[in-house]
């Protein structure tokens, strides 16, 4: 198996790493960089629970070979908080009750963040729209939309 060595950004801190050609985004980010924060649910590309920021892009990362990332800068659920702080949308979720097992949660900050970035003021079928590729088992949505809706100022 041939490498390839990476440097990228991950959560604004230089990382350099030589990985095997089929490694995937979820495992350069779990096992290599020790961001467990990220979740492998389907690993099929279904439920959102790996969704990362790649470049402000929206990803899922158990389809996206680690080669991809190489120039980078990554965002994950890690790097949402700063020195402390929660932003706005995990305190919303945390408010309204936006998860119950939390497994799901860093997909659902990860793809709200990517929503409010493009959409600061979602309409609801936004929402629901964008939010669709993120699956809560605990069926927390209700939680979730009023969390997104806080964080927009819309309550
Ligand atoms: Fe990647 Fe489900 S684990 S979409
Ligand atoms: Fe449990 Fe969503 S909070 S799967």
């Amino acid at each position: 198996m041939s490498t390839h060595r990476l440097r990228f950004k991950l959560n604004g801190a230089d990382r350099d790493l030589e990985v095997p050609a089929d490694r995937l985004l979820i495992d350069l980010l779990r096992e290599d960089c020790g961001a467990t924060g990220t979740k492998l649910g389907c690993g099929i590309g279904v439920c959102g629970a790996c969704s990362v920021l790649v470049d402000g892009e929206l990803v899922s990362a158990c389809l996206v070979p680690a080669v991809f990332v190489d120039a980078t800068a990554i965002v994950t659920v890690e790097g949402l908080a700063r020195d402390g702080a929660l932003t706005p949308l995990q305190d919303s979720f945390i408010r309204e009750g936006g998860f119950q097992c939390g497994i799901c949660t860093p997909g659902q900050l990860i793809a709200a963040t990517a929503l409010l970035g493009e959409h600061p003021r979602p309409t609801r079928d936004e929402v629901r729209s964008w939010m669709m590729g993120n699956i809560c088992r605990c069926t927390g949505y209700y939680g979730i939309e009023r969390a997104i809706d806080r964080a927009a100022g819309a309550r």
